[in-house]
């Protein structure tokens, strides 16, 4: 639209990702290693942290700049204390012509069971599971911390029975370590109404020990799926979307892949990331965020917050993913560390 806010490659605002803890209950390993990430990791200090009328009004001033969408999430978004309390505050924020906003989390899911039907209740519209696999020993293996795969799965059956809809379910897929259960998980979730998606593990943060012979490109899960399935590629649904969709051809729902690593979705990247701390990233593989806690603890009053936003948003050029396809190795300038995934949230 005429006036919109744009950046200098002309991507609107559209998508807030909040994370509201960098905690996890889980250590997986292409997030965070338990190596890095042991007993003597020191987490945020409480006062660190955006209150939930920080955050919400945050929110609120973003939604005036063109964000139509909300995505809370951590570390684990369900371990931030009184969760529900800020699904209440954010449910309330509108767009300038009136209209809520979609309001969405992405979670591990070992704390569904418990919390689905207090999260629908306080206003949170859908919900996106992270699962790496069925096998219980591997999935064990893969979140390191002994996590069983049947309460995730009962997370998600409950989910869907108090109406969080529509589920999605995302899977990292790492060669060699949980390849074997792309057709497991297309054949579980098959005909269930949740839509799973592939996503290719990525060299975030500079933790995670990233090698690209790890990865499995998205065009090789495809092969495999097709191998087993009849799909057919849908249109996207939204502009910007991470995922390139295919249904299946018998009407069993659809699947999705997430290919930031070989065809990179810059071009259209309309996503800002707000850490637990109140800083903005304008890129998953930014080095370096900008404050906006201090901006709310000051003087400030909206429409100042919301400019300094504004004229961040209208500075950027980030498109990492599309860059480092263009080269063999990235390398991060010496001694600058990209942000870590549990931090920015994914
Ligand atoms: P929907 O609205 O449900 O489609 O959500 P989404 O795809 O925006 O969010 P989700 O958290 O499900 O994203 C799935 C995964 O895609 C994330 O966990 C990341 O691994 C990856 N991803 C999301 N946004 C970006 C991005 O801007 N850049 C890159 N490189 N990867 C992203
Ligand atoms: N590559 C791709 N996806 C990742 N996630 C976490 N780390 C990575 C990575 N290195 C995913 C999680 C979850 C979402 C928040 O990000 O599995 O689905
Ligand atoms: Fe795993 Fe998500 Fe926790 Fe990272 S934040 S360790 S990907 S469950
Ligand atoms: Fe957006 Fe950065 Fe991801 Fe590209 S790499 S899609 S610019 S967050």
């Amino acid at each position: 639209a005429p006036g919109e806010l744009q950046d200098t490659l002309g991507r609107p605002l559209r998508d807030l990702r909040i994370s509201v803890t960098d905690r996890c209950n889980f250590r997986c390993s292409y997030c965070m290693p338990k190596e890095v990430f042991g007993k003597t990791h020191e987490f945020l200090p409480h006062a660190a942290l955006l209150s939930f009328e920080e955050i919400t009004r945050l929110a609120q001033v973003f939604a005036r700049l063109g964000v139509q969408k909300l995505r809370l999430t951590g570390g684990e978004p369900l371990l931030r204390k009184g969760i529900e309390h800020l699904i209440e505050l954010l449910a309330q924020v509108r767009t300038p012509d009136g209209q809520p906003l979609d309001l969405t989390l992405t979670t591990n899911g070992s704390l569904l069971k418990k919390k689905a039907r207090r999260l629908k209740d306080a206003g949170l519209q859908r919900i996106t599971v992270s699962l790496d696999g069925l096998d219980d020993a591997q999935f064990q293996r893969m979140n390191d911390v002994g996590f069983p795969v049947g309460e995730v799965l009962d997370g998600i059956a409950e989910a869907q029975a108090v109406g969080l809809a529509p589920i999605k379910v995302n899977m990292v897929v790492k060669r060699g370590a949980n390849d074997d259960q792309i057709l497991p998980m297309a054949r579980h979730f098959r005909g269930t109404g949740i839509t799973l998606r592939f996503i290719e593990y990525m060299d975030v943060g500079s933790s995670n020990g990233w090698r690209m012979d790890e990865v499995m490109p998205s065009a090789q899960v495809l092969t495999r799926l097709r191998e087993s399935f009849d799909l057919q590629a849908l249109s996207a649904s939204a502009p910007g979307e991470t995922a390139q969709r295919w249904g299946y051809a018998d009407g069993g729902g659809e699947i999705g892949l997430i290919s930031s690593v070989t065809q990179a979705f810059c071009g259209d990247c309309n996503r800002a990331r707000l850490s637990t701390e109140g800083q903005l990233f304008t890129c998953l593989f930014a080095h370096q965020g900008t404050d906006l806690r201090g901006l709310l603890r000051g003087p400030a009053d909206d429409a100042q917050v919301a400019q300094a936003i504004a004229q961040l948003w209208q500075r950027r050029s980030d498109r990492y993913s599309q860059l480092r396809a263009q080269v063999d190795a990235p390398q991060s300038p010496a001694g600058q560390r990209r942000v870590e995934m549990h931090y920015i949230g994914g």
